[in-house]
C-alpha cells in the first residue's frame, strides 16, 4: 500500500452544526482523525497519517498559510517514505490555494485537494466519499504529473483551472470551458486529459520560493465605477488586478487612470467578471499595451499569478510572458 498523509486546513468538511442539517453551522471544528474514522474503508487504501496543520474556514486563509502549507508540503514529499499528499479545505478559496501550490510545490507526488459543501453532522455529508476519493487518487500512479489537483463530486479538476460555481449544491465546482481532468469510479482513477500549463517542477517559482510576497490587490469594475477606486488601492498595493467587464473592459476614464498609476510603477492585470472565455490583448481597452491580460484566469487567481510574477520581476514584458505560460 502507498503511502499517504492528509493535511487539514479546516473548511466545511471538518465543520460542526445541528445534528442533521446542511446549514448553519461553523467551519474548521472537527479534527481530522475524527473523520478518518467516520470513513469505513479508508485505511484499506493507503497508509494514512494525518496532520493538523490548520482548522480554519477557507476564509482566513491569507499569504501566510499558503506559503507555510507549501513549505509543509516540500517537507513531506521530499520524504522517501511518503507518496502523495492530500490537503483537506474550505471550499470558498480552495480555487485559490490549489493554484497557488500548483505553482510552487516542488513535486511530481500526487498533491489532492479536498473539501464538502455539508459539515460533518449533516444528514449524507459528502466529505467522506470526497477524502476517501482523494486518497485513492493520491495513491494512484496516474495521478502523477498532473500538478495540483482537486477532487470533488467523483470528478478531478487541475489545480490551474478549478473554480466554484455552486454555493449551494454538492457539485460546486468546475473548470470554465475545459471541462476536467477524469472521473473517480468509486476507488478507480480514470483521466482523460492533461493541462499544457507551467506547475510544479517546471514552475519557476516551485525553486526559489519568496518568504514575503508583495501586495496586490483586485478592483472591480461596473457600470459608472469611479478612479478613486485604483488611486486608493494604489497607495497600497504594488499591483492591481482589475476584474473588467466583457473581456476584462472598463471605462476611458478608467483606462486614463490606468496608464497614470502604471508611469508611477504599478503593474496592472486585466481580468473579467464572465466567467467564461478569455481575456487578450486589447488595442482599445488597452491601447499602449500596459495592461496585462490574464488570459483564463480568474481575478483572485491572476492576483496570485501577479504576486508571484513580482516577487522575481518588476518587468513588464518578462510579467507578461509568465502570463502566457503559467
Ligand atoms: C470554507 O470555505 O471554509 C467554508 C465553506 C466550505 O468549506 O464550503
Amino acid at each position: 500500500m502507498k503511502n499517504i498523509v492528509i493535511i487539514a486546513t479546516g473548511g466545511t468538511i471538518a465543520g460542526s452544526g445541528k445534528i442533521g442539517k446542511a446549514t448553519d453551522y461553523h467551519a474548521g471544528k472537527i479534527d481530522i482523525k475524527e473523520i478518518i474514522d467516520s470513513i469505513p474503508t479508508i485505511n484499506e487504501v493507503a497508509n494514512l497519517k494525518a496532520i493538523q496543520l490548520f482548522n480554519v474556514d477557507s476564509n482566513e486563509m491569507d499569504e501566510k498559510h499558503w506559503l507555510c502549507l507549501t513549505k509543509k508540503i516540500n517537507e513531506l514529499a521530499n520524504c522517501d517514505d511518503v507518496d502523495g499528499i492530500v490537503v483537506t479545505h474550505g471550499t470558498d478559496t480552495l480555487d485559490e490555494t490549489a493554484y497557488f501550490l500548483n505553482l510552487t510545490v516542488h513535486t511530481y507526488k500526487p498533491i489532492v485537494l479536498t473539501g464538502a459543501m455539508r459539515p460533518a453532522s449533516a444528514t449524507s455529508a459528502d466529505g467522506p466519499m470526497n477524502l476517501y476519493q482523494a486518497v485513492c487518487l493520491a495513491s494512484s500512479d496516474e495521478a502523477l504529473g498532473h500538478g495540483v489537483m482537486a477532487l470533488f463530486s467523483s470528478t478531478i479538476y487541475s489545480g490551474r483551472d478549478i473554480q466554484k460555481v455552486s454555493n449551494f449544491k454538492i457539485d460546486a465546482f468546475d473548470q470554465k470551458d475545459f471541462g476536467c481532468l477524469g472521473y473517480m469510479y468509486d476507488d478507480k482513477v480514470l483521466m482523460f486529459s492533461r493541462t499544457f500549463k507551467k506547475h510544479t517542477l517546471q514552475s519557476i517559482f516551485s525553486k526559489d520560493l519568496s518568504e514575503e510576497l508583495p501586495a496586490v490587490g483586485i478592483v472591480y469594475y461596473y457600470a459608472g465605477a469611479k478612479v478613486e477606486l485604483l488611486k486608493m488601492m494604489a497607495d497600497e498595493h504594488q499591483g492591481i488586478v482589475i476584474i473588467g467587464s466583457g473581456s476584462g473592459n472598463y471605462s476611458r476614464v478608467w483606462l486614463q487612470e490606468i496608464e497614470r498609476l502604471t508611469n508611477q510603477g504599478i503593474v496592472f492585470v486585466r481580468a473579467s467578471r464572465v466567467n467564461q472565455g478569455i481575456v487578450y490583448k486589447s488595442d482599445v481597452f488597452d491601447p499602449h499595451n500596459v495592461c496585462i491580460p490574464s488570459n483564463t484566469l480568474s481575478g483572485q487567481k491572476a492576483r496570485v499569478l501577479l504576486m508571484l510574477a513580482l516577487s522575481k520581476t518588476r518587468d513588464i514584458n518578462e510579467i507578461r510572458r509568465i502570463f502566457d505560460e503559467y
